[in-house]
């Protein structure tokens, strides 16, 4: 894979998880599967393309609104994913990050990735964001509800609220803005995702189903976004 410098974070939102099942004749919860043995592959080719910072919908507010058995299908799946891949994420030197609402996650898993993103802490090559019951408007409003308590509390004057105020009071405090938002499946929405974040991301929708979207799709699209680069921010 091409080594690239300018793209340090690419931005994905998995889709098409349930039609790539329903076109085999299987449930949705196959095409999930297939989807969570993806993110195994696409975070691997994110470590040799040497993009730095890589954060996933995994799980939005909304889908909170699926069938129960489709939102313990996919929790279940994060376990096992989280079980399973935990030994590969340490040896890769990758960080874990997950942001969203995770007062809402099961206690068990509210303790796992706590755990994990501490034992994670101080890897370098990449860092894996995954987005879990995750909601970009709640984000902000979480955000705001923070800001107006320090400034009843005498923390901060209101003319002192800066940008950096309200980047520092995102989830995402620690981590640069996307480059590259990917989007499979078709769709051309944002979806409630890192709205704050995306401002001036450069964004790539691929018809390509999540569970088929693959590390020859992904260098194509870094190679765009070098391109576009090239042509609008450097000369
Ligand atoms: C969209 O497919 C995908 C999701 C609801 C979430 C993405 C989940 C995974 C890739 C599974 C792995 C997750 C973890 C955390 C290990 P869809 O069901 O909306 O597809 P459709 O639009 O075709 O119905």
């Amino acid at each position: 894979m091409n080594e690239n410098n300018s793209c340090k974070h690419i931005a994905i939102i998995m889709d098409g998880n349930g039609r790539w099942a329903k076109k085999r004749g299987m449930p949705r919860t196959f095409g999930h599967k297939k989807g969570a043995e993806n993110v195994i592959n696409i975070t691997r080719a994110m470590k040799e393309s040497g993009v730095k910072y890589l954060t996933l919908y995994a799980f939005s507010t909304e889908n909170w609104k699926r069938t129960e058995d489709e939102v313990m299908a996919l929790m279940n799946l994060l376990r096992e994913y989280l079980d399973k891949e935990f030994k590969e994420i340490m040896e890769n030197d990758v960080r874990l990050l997950f942001i969203g609402e995770k007062e809402m996650l099961s206690p068990d898993i509210q303790e796992k990735i706590s755990e994990l993103e501490e034992k994670s802490k101080n890897n370098k090559s990449l860092t894996l964001c995954v987005a879990l019951s995750y909601g970009s408007r709640q984000e902000i409003l979480s955000a705001v509800k923070k800001i107006a308590r320090d400034a009843i509390n005498g923390d901060i004057k209101i003319d002192n609220i800066s940008m950096e105020t309200i980047e520092q009071s995102l989830y995402t405090k620690d981590i640069p803005d996307p480059d590259i938002l990917i989007r499979t499946s078709g769709e051309q929405r944002i979806s409630n995702y890192l709205l704050w974040q995306l401002a001036y991301t450069e964004l790539f929708f691929t018809n390509t189903l999540w569970p088929d979207f693959n590390k020859e799709e992904l260098t194509d699209i870094i190679q765009q976004f070098n391109n576009r680069e090239r042509r609008y921010g450097k000369n």
